[in-house]
């Protein structure tokens, strides 16, 4: 847990000042020699027409943790999901523009959805359990996949990854409602990391949990970069501030017709948008005087 400046009455944020931050250290590469995972370039997503975010263009890096911020209704879960065509799902949703998985074109018509979700899976906001024992909920994906393999095994390998094994492994077969939302949200993690994925999509995944329970992900987000790349959308700056590599701000820009359009502001090193970012704009979101 990181040493904080107490909370600013004025705004209700939690003063965020350098001093105060604990900011990642940068990776020690530069950014041109780090491999891509995501190349996005130019994309711009709409809902029946209406540009809920424009021309987005950035590079997500393997083995880093990248955080999505800003404002609500910037776009964040709109682009999060534009990552592994979850927005197919939503009918009136349009994505333009490109999104590269390492070089493959995502949305290229030969591309099949179901593979690009194995590959990149997602976790929400609300611990989404199945009514369905500890055991199955992790089995579950193997299965559907037909996934070779003890099965036992596998659980009990993702369940470790979840960080959850010590705690669970007594109670498998019960039911999962059972475990508390923390552990029902490593569950869902453990969930995800069970059908052996690329990248983890998270969506506010501590919004609903302790300081406790948020840490323990927080320190399963750090043991996991080894392994996957994660995009994690958080209202929280000192989550974003402590756990991710790489940084994109958001804003809602409104249009002369009232529109409202997320465009980012800014994407660099988190330590830089952190302390030094180049756009007052992004001081101001980082430091609680706006959003
Ligand atoms: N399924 C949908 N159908 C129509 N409009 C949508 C849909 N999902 C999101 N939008 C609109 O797109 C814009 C961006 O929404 P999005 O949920 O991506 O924002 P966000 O940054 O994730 O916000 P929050 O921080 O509140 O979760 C908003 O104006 C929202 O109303
Ligand atoms: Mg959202």
């Amino acid at each position: 847990m990181t040493d904080l400046d107490p909370p600013d009455t004025s705004t209700g944020h939690a003063a965020i000042t350098p001093r105060a931050l604990q900011v990642r250290e940068p990776a020690p590469t530069d950014l041109a020699s780090r491999e891509r995972i995501f190349s996005i370039e130019d994309v711009t997503i709409s809902y029946s027409g209406k540009a809920a975010v424009r021309d987005i263009a950035f590079p997500i890096y393997k083995n880093e943790i990248t955080a999505l911020i800003g404002p609500s209704g910037c776009g964040k879960t709109t682009l999060l999901r534009a990552l592994n065509r979850m927005n197919d799902l939503i009918p009136t949703a349009k994505v333009e523009g490109k999104v590269f998985y390492h070089d493959i074109d995502l949305y290229d018509s030969a591309v099949d959805p179901v593979q690009v979700r194995k590959r990149i899976g997602m976790v929400f906001q609300k611990p989404n359990p199945f009514p369905k024992s500890i055991y199955d909920n992790i089995a579950f994906g193997p299965r559907v996949l037909g996934m070779k393999g003890d099965m036992d095994s596998i659980v009990e390998s993702a369940l470790r990854k979840g960080a959850l094994w010590d705690e669970v492994k007594d109670r498998l077969k019960t039911n999962a409602f059972g475990m508390s939302g923390g552990q029902q949200q490593r569950l869902c993690i453990a969930r995800a990391l069970a059908i052996e994925p690329d990248v983890i999509l998270m969506d506010e995944p501590c919004s609903a949990l302790d300081p406790i329970s948020t840490g323990r992900i927080e320190d399963l987000m750090d043991e996991l970069r080894a392994d996957y790349s994660i995009v994690i959308v958080t209202h929280n700056m000192q989550q974003a501030a402590r756990v991710s590599d790489m940084t994109a701000f958001f804003t809602v820009e409104l249009g002369q017709d009232d529109s409202r359009t997320g465009r980012v502001v800014e994407y660099d090193a988190t330590e830089k948008i952190f302390t030094s970012p180049s756009d007052p704009r992004t001081e101001a979101y980082v430091t609680g005087k706006v959003g």
